[in-house]
């Protein structure tokens, strides 16, 4: 049975070119390069809305017509953090929207049989407890990997953290608020649940397969 949650804590991108998007993803029939593509776009896509409260500060401005104000980030610092293998295919989205964040990876995998993640690889940036993080990974499924990325973090000081998946099952996104409730989800959609292999139905299939053609 599906699980409830606080729906306040996860942002559903409902921008009619996402889910037009996130559509073809789904087509069992979508291709490897056509599926990278649409991974890098909707990053894109929801790094706007995962990036909105970043504050802002005046800054002077020279247009060819006249002295101005305008607006510049205040001096943000941002990690992006991949869970590997699949979260790659978000991180050169991210990096179009932020060209100076910083990259940490995370590689996790799951049991096949046990679902549960097992890290096998972490490398992050010296400073990353001072940053915004970012972790990106196109599935929320059991949650597993996703919090155990979110405990490699905390356990090395972060303390401002989104979490910017795809598609999230309701059962992941109840257990990553169980586990940490400061994290907000970003999502493209919110399926109806998993089934025996803890997969997400209806979902994708495999996101790592498919972005890398290892199917
Ligand atoms: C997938 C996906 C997530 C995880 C989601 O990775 O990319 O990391 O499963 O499942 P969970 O919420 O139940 O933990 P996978 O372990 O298949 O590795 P891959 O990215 O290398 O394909
Ligand atoms: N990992 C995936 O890639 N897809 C799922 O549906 C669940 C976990």
């Amino acid at each position: 049975m599906a699980q409830s949650f606080d729906a306040s804590r996860v942002t559903v991108i409902d921008h009619p070119l996402v889910q037009h998007k996130l559509t073809i993803m789904r087509d069992k029939r979508t291709g490897t390069k056509q599926f990278r593509e649409l991974v890098r776009e909707l990053a894109i896509f929801e790094g706007y809305e995962a990036t909105r409260d970043f504050a802002l500060e005046d800054v002077s401005v020279e247009t060819p017509i006249c002295a101005t104000t305008g607006k510049q980030i205040a001096g943000r610092k941002v990690a992006i953090i991949p869970i590997l293998r699949a979260g790659l295919g978000m991180v050169e989205g991210m990096l179009d929207l932020i060209p100076s964040a910083r990259v940490g990876h995370i590689g996790m995998e799951r049991d096949e049989v046990t679902h549960e993640p097992h890290e096998y690889y972490c490398k992050m940036p010296r400073d990353i407890a001072e940053r915004t993080c970012l972790i990106v990974d196109p599935m929320l499924a059991t949650g597993g990997s996703s919090i155990d990325a979110i405990r490699a973090l905390r356990a090395r000081g972060v303390r401002d953290l989104k979490l910017m998946v795809l598609i999230a099952a309701p059962e992941g996104i109840a257990a990553v608020e169980a586990a940490d409730p400061d994290v907000h989800i970003y999502t493209c959609a919110i399926d109806e649940c998993l089934n025996e292999n803890a997969y997400i139905v209806p979902g994708l299939g495999d996101a790592g397969d498919r972005i890398f053609g290892t199917l």
